[in-house]
């Protein structure tokens, strides 16, 4: 590779029955303060170099920023789990780049804020309420499936995002939200994201807090798209005309049962956003990766088709199906380790401490990068192979080796939600059709707030006899 370049080349290898997935090629050498931020600000996946990979933390300054990043599990525990409240406040980039939309919504809030709404929202997610929603994950799924056609050709992405942003915002908002309002959210939340910027220079400069992200007026119409149609269902909400059972009916009730919280309106349009954004964005990157593999990898494929053929037949699948598909889930698993949808986790340090071999100084920008963690050759075998058949043996990967979801109290609050929506929705895929890609396409993975392809991945759909 060019020791200038910005961009890595993209490694992809095949065989007859292993894959190495697309991704860019670890450095040689570490890129100096110019070309690491130049990189950074075209994806997170490209500055790191071969060593960074191994299951050790290191520190570097960023011009005036102290940089540390933690890939030993360990680490990853002290920072998650044993010293949370130190590094609970998320990377001030992802606040910056987050709060024009979000407020103070549950996946950016810190201290007070965060620890008052985080049970309201754990509660309406939590995994007892998933058998409720999943008959409203497969119906969403089978419409849009009704809409594929044999020999068609689909943009892997925007077709999940489609499909997840149907489920989560029947499951918000009710199934009764009309088709104008929900393509208004969907656009607003594509427009913010496409304008918003993931690399805050300011904030190396030495400004604990960044500047503010937006250019100029530009974000405001994204915003007010989705706000409108937040609002709008809450004030039907607030009518009595909601639908019971939805999120925001059961948001709402939570908050009448804790008035002391004194949750407002606004409080309450920010929570539902953040539940539409976390819940949207990442299960749509995950089925893309997921589909994206198992046409680059027809072994596993077929061993997806065998099985879901034996425990399904021509059904559709159900909540009460998935312990019968254990290789679907593990094709989930393997894909949100290879390409887990949140591949950096931000955080700044409240206070100056020491993490392991580590002086970590107050305000310092902390890093756990599931994507270098869940590539390490120190905490996994073939680190870069896809192998599903890795979490099908029974040997649960090293503590704090595999967090897709995070960890510790700020662990994804939509964790068992995501789960079943991704493995019911490719399991509903994969029995329907076989997608092809085009001859020779290689993706190419970047990280904007969450990791997608940075070209689409076109599929032609093949429908299964
Ligand atoms: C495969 C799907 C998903 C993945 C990989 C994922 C991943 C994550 C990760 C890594 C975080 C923590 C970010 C951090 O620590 O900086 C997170 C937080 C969160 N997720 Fe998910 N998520 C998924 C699906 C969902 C779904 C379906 C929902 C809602 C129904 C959801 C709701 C949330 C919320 C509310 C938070 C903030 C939690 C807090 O800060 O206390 N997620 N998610």
């Amino acid at each position: 590779m060019n020791p200038f370049s910005l961009q890595p080349d993209i490694v992809e290898e095949a065989g007859s029955d292993w894959l190495i997935p697309a991704h860019p090629q670890p450095l040689a050498t570490a890129p100096g303060g110019l070309r690491l931020a130049l990189m950074a600000r075209r994806s997170l996946l490209t500055p790191w170099t071969a060593e960074s990979f191994g299951a050790r933390d290191f520190a570097y300054r960023l011009l005036r920023r102290q940089v540390c990043v933690f890939n030993d599990p360990a680490s990853i525990k002290t920072v998650f789990v044993t010293q949370a409240e130190c590094f609970e406040r998320k990377g001030a980039m992802m606040r910056r780049a987050l709060s024009p939309l979000l407020g103070d919504g549950l996946f950016i809030s810190d201290g007070e804020t965060w620890r008052q709404r985080r049970p309201l929202v754990a509660d309406i997610a939590h995994k007892n309420q998933v058998p409720f929603y999943a008959p409203m994950m497969t119906r969403a799924v089978a419409e849009v499936l009704a809409g594929w056609r044999d020999g068609a050709e689909i943009s892997l992405l925007p077709a999940m995002a489609e499909l997840t942003a149907q489920i989560i915002a029947r499951s918000i908002f009710g199934t009764r939200l009309g088709h104008e309002a929900l393509s208004g959210i969907v656009r607003g939340f594509g427009r913010y994201q496409a304008r918003i910027d993931s690399f805050n220079l300011p904030f190396f400069l030495g400004a604990a807090e960044g500047w503010p992200v937006g250019r100029g007026g530009a974000l405001r119409p994204a915003i007010a798209e989705v706000h409108g149609v937040v609002e709008h269902v809450i004030t039907e909400h607030v009518a009595g005309r909601g639908e019971h059972g939805s999120m925001l009916d059961l948001l709402m009730r939570r908050m009448q049962r804790s008035p002391e919280l004194g949750l407002d309106m606004q409080a309450l349009r920010n929570e539902a956003a953040t539940i539409f954004m976390a819940g949207h964005e990442t299960t749509a990157a995950a089925l893309t990766w997921a589909l994206y593999l198992l046409a680059k990898a027809p072994w596993a494929e077929a061993r997806l088709h065998a099985e879901l053929d034996q425990v399904l037949g021509r059904r559709e699948p159900s909540a009460e199906d998935l312990p019968g598909l254990p290789y679907a889930r593990a094709i989930i698993e393997e894909t949100l380790r290879l390409y887990p949808p949140v591949p950096l986790l931000p955080r700044q340090a409240r206070a100056a401490t020491q993490v392991g071999e580590i002086a970590v100084e107050k305000n310092a920008l902390v890093l756990v990068v599931p994507w270098i963690l869940h590539r390490s050759p120190d905490l996994w075998e073939q680190p870069m192979h896809f192998r599903p058949e890795r979490f099908l043996t029974g040997s649960a990967p090293i503590p704090y080796s595999y967090i897709p979801f995070s960890a510790g109290p700020r662990i994804c609050a939509g964790l068992n939600f995501g789960m079943t929506e991704a493995v019911l929705g490719l399991a509903m895929v994969a029995r329907a059709f076989r997608l092809r890609l085009i001859p020779g396409f290689r993706a190419e993975p970047v990280c904007r707030l969450s990791l997608r392809p940075r070209h689409a991945i076109l599929a032609r759909l093949e429908a299964r006899a």
